[in-house]
């Protein structure tokens, strides 16, 4: 099962990836981590990408479709995998086609959550992640069960993304809004895409995207 997960900055793409991950046992493929272990590790890559995403911009498209070119050919793939944060822009998109073709693969289906833009910002600023597993969280709607401590691997520090303060935020919903919004009719004209209300409660969301299967 290939799945693509669509939608702005803040609106669940992380969360509910993780979820239908541990449901489909089939891999979350989210370029915007890859990255961040990229810029962590100091590669070429990440060296690169450090500036463009505090900037709230984009990485070069052909950095990108190589990056995941080569990830959808790892081992882990075979059964499935869930795109997170790419394709961003058109080119993007089109580019998963021809690289999928190529392997015999199609996308079952495009889910992209609609979230109320006010509601986006919210859920960015209280964001927080566990340092040693990456397992999300969030200040209000979705804290660890036990003060501290985090749910999956009982790590006790957590972590704030550098690109989560307000500035970057409000640039990478411009940049949403020009370059990967373009890419909603691309799957809408072939059928592939299915709309999923975002605003209700992390479960509630959930359980709307396991009904579509
Ligand atoms: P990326 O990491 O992909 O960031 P993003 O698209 O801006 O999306 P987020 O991760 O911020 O949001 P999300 O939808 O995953 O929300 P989450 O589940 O965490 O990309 C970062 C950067 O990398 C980009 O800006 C760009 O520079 C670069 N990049 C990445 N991919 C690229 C590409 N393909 N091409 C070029 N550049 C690329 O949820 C947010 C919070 O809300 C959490 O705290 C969560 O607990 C909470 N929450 C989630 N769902 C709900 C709900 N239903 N109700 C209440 N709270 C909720
Ligand atoms: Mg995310």
């Amino acid at each position: 099962m290939n799945l693509l997960l669509l939608g702005p900055p803040g609106a669940g793409k992380g969360t509910q990836a993780q979820r239908l991950m541990a449901r489909f046992d089939i891999p979350q493929l989210s370029t915007g981590e890859m990255l961040r272990s990229a810029v962590a590790d100091g590669t070429d890559l990440g060296k690169e990408a450090k500036a463009i995403m505090e900037a709230g911009k984009l990485v070069p498209d052909e950095l990108m479709i190589q990056l995941i070119s080569e990830r959808i050919g790892r081992g882990d793939c075979a059964k499935g995998f869930i795109l997170d944060g790419f394709p961003r822009t058109t080119l993007q998109a089109e580019a998963l086609d021809v690289m999928l073709n190529e392997r015999g693969l199609n996308l079952d289906k495009v889910i992209s959550i609609l979230v109320d833009e006010d509601a986006l910002i919210e859920r960015i600023a209280g964001r927080f992640s566990c340092a040693n597993c990456g397992a999300g969280y969030h200040d209000t709607f979705k804290l660890p069960k036990t003060k501290g401590k985090c749910d999956e691997c009982g790590a006790t520090k957590f972590e704030r993304r550098k690109d989560d303060n307000r500035e970057t935020v409000i640039a990478r919903l411009k940049t949403y809004h020009e370059q990967t919004l373009p890419i909603v009719p691309y799957y809408k004209a072939d059928g592939r895409l299915v709309e999923v209300d975002g605003m209700a409660g992390i479960d509630v969301v959930c359980d709307t995207i396991l009904d579509l299967f």
